[in-house]
């Protein structure tokens, strides 16, 4: 059921949409501040309800993980997603979660789950 790709800098950062660390897709990335459930929230299409993988495409060039909670359609699917260290602001990976979705629209929301706030955040591929 994979319909996509989800800027982050075209959804809902709840931080800057910045772009001084090379290596991103689009015209920059969401920087959530670093703080305890910040992050970025969005709006996907699901053509059916079931499982769903997300590829959240990120970076950190911080020393420890960057947990992170997501939560669908308002409840949590699923808490403490690693989001380890990649080695720099420049360096990019993607973290793979799968969660339930309905048909239709689901709000997806990637929130910290530490008061070190989130990794940067490119996108989302659903
Ligand atoms: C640095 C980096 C930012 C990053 C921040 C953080 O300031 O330049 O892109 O978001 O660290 O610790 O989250």
């Amino acid at each position: 059921a994979q319909t996509g790709r989800y800027e982050a800098e075209n959804t809902a950062c709840e931080g800057t949409v910045d772009a001084n660390h090379t290596g991103f897709s689009g015209s920059g990335f969401c920087n959530p501040p670093n703080s305890s459930d910040t992050g970025v929230q969005f709006t996907v299409d699901a053509t059916s309800t079931g499982t769903a993988t997300l590829g959240f495409k990120y970076a950190n060039g911080a020393t420890a993980g960057r947990a992170a909670n997501v939560s669908v359609n308002g409840t949590t699917a699923r808490s403490g997603v690693p989001f380890g260290p990649t080695g720099a602001w420049s360096n990019w990976a993607i973290e793979t979660v799968t969660v339930p979705v309905n048909a239709g629209s689901n709000t997806i929301r990637l929130s910290a789950a530490t008061s070190a706030g989130l990794a940067n955040i490119d996108y989302l591929d659903f």
